[in-house]
């Protein structure tokens, strides 16, 4: 039995959790710092730093109370080492290298895509791998190749805004608060998706990229005209937003599953699973599975991660961190938090 401490601090979730072996989730702790960022509209990373110093500490008593662990039962303590808002990294790297410190215990950074890439395995029976991983949340839009855990191959990115930072900038747009993505989601049920003509794009030359900014350009040009970046919002009704958000959705999904079923052929692989905040999107997940239903010559398995482990959680952090302690691998109280995703 090996029981691995996951510490997630990248962004504006405060987390903590136990896993045994990789998958069975003792305890699942997250402290949503919504509250803290709602009224700026997007997150503040001076206050999510402050936020994680207050809540880690008590974090961490819970989860060893909740999964009745004793410092001794834990055999490794796994921590999200980046990309992310360097500020909120620097916290959950020093509460990490500190308990393996006070508790002599070892030690392992863990790249957080990855961990999304790979929390489809959580809870389940059998893995799923080799799959194509599409991660997409406020954060990061990419295509994986999961070999195994530890054998993650990037296929392609966005080389601008992530998909989720898309819904949440359009969500601005139409003044509709934050985060977006639920309430575009939910307003584009009752929208028509062929309304508002707007742009796919899908970059040829790289042909697994994405990019989103070209379509949230063109929502903010319907909504205040041609070239403009402010007025017109008080003409739209509320079924002329629900056409924009419908139409919005759409353009977004189209792409995100045009590219995965790509993916797909590429690499002949034969399972997809997603992972990440946006992987909630109803009309993602209809498209998605009828793509895997529909695909020939065989339908192709999908596994859409459950919502707790979409979302920044610890559990995929100790999940993949066991992986990479089965393999051996130790960091040492040198480790570095590391922001951008190019450098880890
Ligand atoms: O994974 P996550 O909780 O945080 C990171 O960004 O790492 O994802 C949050 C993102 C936000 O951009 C939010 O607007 C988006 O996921 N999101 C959605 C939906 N629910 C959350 N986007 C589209 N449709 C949804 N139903
Ligand atoms: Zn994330």
């Amino acid at each position: 039995m090996t029981r691995i401490l996951g510490i997630e601090t990248s962004c504006d979730e405060s987390a903590t959790a136990f896993v045994e072996n990789g998958r069975r989730v003792l305890c699942n702790l997250i402290a949503t710092q919504f509250d803290v960022h709602a009224k700026y509209g997007g997150v503040v990373p001076e206050l999510a730093s402050r936020a994680h110093v207050e809540k880690l500490d008590l974090l961490v008593r819970e989860a060893l109370q909740q999964a009745a662990l004793s410092p001794g039962e834990i055999d490794a303590i796994a921590v999200t080492r980046g990309p992310g808002l360097i500020g909120s990294l620097l916290i959950g790297v020093t509460a990490a290298k500190t308990l393996a410190w006070a508790w002599n215990k070892p030690l392992i950074g863990v790249n957080h895509i990855h961990a999304h890439a790979t929390s489809a395995a959580i809870d389940i029976e059998h893995d799923p791998w080799p799959a194509i991983a599409l991660v997409v949340s406020g954060g990061h839009t990419s295509l994986y190749h999961v070999v195994s855990p530890l054998d993650v191959r990037l296929l392609g990115g966005t080389i601008d805004d992530a998909a989720g930072e898309a819904f949440d900038k359009v969500s601005t747009i139409l003044n509709l608060g934050f985060p977006g993505g639920p309430v575009v989601d939910r307003r584009a049920k009752t929208g028509n998706p062929k309304a508002v003509n707007l742009p796919r794009t899908r970059l040829n030359r790289a042909e697994l990229d994405f990019s989103f900014s070209g379509i949230k350009t063109a929502v903010l040009y319907h909504v205040h005209g041609a070239g403009k970046t402010s007025g017109g919002l008080e003409r739209l009704t509320d079924s002329m937003i629900d056409d924009i958000c419908a139409s919005f959705s759409a353009a977004v999904v189209d792409v995100l599953v045009e590219k995965t079923m790509l993916a797909v052929e590429q690499t002949r692989a034969k399972c997809v699973v997603v992972g990440g905040g946006v992987a909630a999107n109803s009309l993602l997940r209809e498209r998605l599975t009828q793509a895997c239903q529909t695909h020939r010559p065989a339908a192709i398995s999908l596994h859409l991660t459950p919502m707790k482990y979409c979302t920044d959680n610890a559990a995929m952090i100790a999940a993949l961190g066991y992986h990479a302690y089965q393999a051996g691998r130790r960091d040492t109280i040198g480790l570095t938090a590391v922001a951008n995703v190019s450098k880890l």
